[in-house]
């Protein structure tokens, strides 16, 4: 397992072994941004920038791309073409190691099928984000445990992914997310597979999150609920950004 501070003599941003990875800017920044998947094109040319602190949601129609925008934003899926910008950190001039870095110390992703890693126990899945960054056991410990019971499975805790519901593997992959307070979150559907009640605890709590660390957040959703915590909304349509709205949803 890695331990960046252990590599932070060597000067190489692009190596994911580097000293440090650029900061600044805004959290999220792109331009152009094209994709294609079979030599059909997905993504088309995608612009989009986020300031510090605000919350986006991204909607559209099934298929339009929102999932394939936002790995290749947060840097999970490489863009054919175009720039993206996290933190001031330019992803095309990542290599693989330099990207799995950024995306461990500066971005947190919860994945529409969740992926969580199926050997580890509902805790260790959360504690990992934390392990890789070199954070303390005590703290670990104390970070863990109350934002398992911030989203309500605190009494899961020892349980693997398969002997967890949908609905608490979304509220366990939201929580490794956010344990290591990243400044850009995103969000691929976080409440499609909860109930009501558990749905709005969840946007309750992406709110707080936001609201008391500035964490950005990008939000993937076909909810109005969810849209509605967010300042913004950017509709994406055939691979392209349709429309950017900040009236209520
Ligand atoms: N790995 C892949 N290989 C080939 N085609 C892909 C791949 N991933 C996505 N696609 C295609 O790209 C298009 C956009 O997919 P994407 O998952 O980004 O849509 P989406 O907007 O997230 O949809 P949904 O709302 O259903 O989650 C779809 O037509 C999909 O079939
Ligand atoms: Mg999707």
């Amino acid at each position: 397992m890695g331990d960046i501070r252990s590599n932070a003599s060597r000067d190489d941003a692009t190596s994911g072994r580097g000293a440090g990875l650029p900061t600044g800017g805004a959290p999220l920044w792109a331009q152009g941004v094209e994709k294609s998947y079979e030599g059909r094109a997905v993504l088309c040319g995608v612009t989009l920038e986020i300031q510090a602190g605000e919350r986006v949601a991204l909607m559209g129609p099934s298929g339009s791309g929102k999932t394939t925008l936002l790995n290749c934003l947060g840097g999970v899926d490489r863009a054919d073409r175009g720039s993206v910008r996290v933190g001031g950190c330019a992803l095309e001039a990542l290599d693989d190691a330099g990207l799995a870095r950024m995306r461990r110390e500066k971005t947190g992703t919860v994945f529409q099928f969740f992926h969580l890693l199926p050997t580890l126990s509902a805790y260790e899945n959360v504690e990992l984000p934390l392990q890789l960054l070199g954070v303390s056991l005590a703290e670990r410990r104390e970070r863990v445990g109350s934002l398992l019971a911030r989203v309500g499975v605190e009494h899961r805790a020892g349980a693997r992914p398969a002997q967890l519901s949908g609905g608490e593997q979304q509220r366990v992959a939201l929580a490794r997310a956010m344990v290591h307070r990243p400044g850009l979150l995103l969000a691929d559907e976080p409440t499609g597979n909860l109930d009501s009640v558990n749905g709005a605890k969840v946007l309750e709590l992406l709110r707080e999150l936001s609201d008391e660390t500035g964490t950005t957040l990008l939000l993937v959703t076909h909810s109005s609920e969810a849209a509605a915590i967010c300042h913004r909304r950017v509709m994406l349509r055939d691979g392209r950004v349709e429309g950017s709205s900040t009236a209520p949803v």
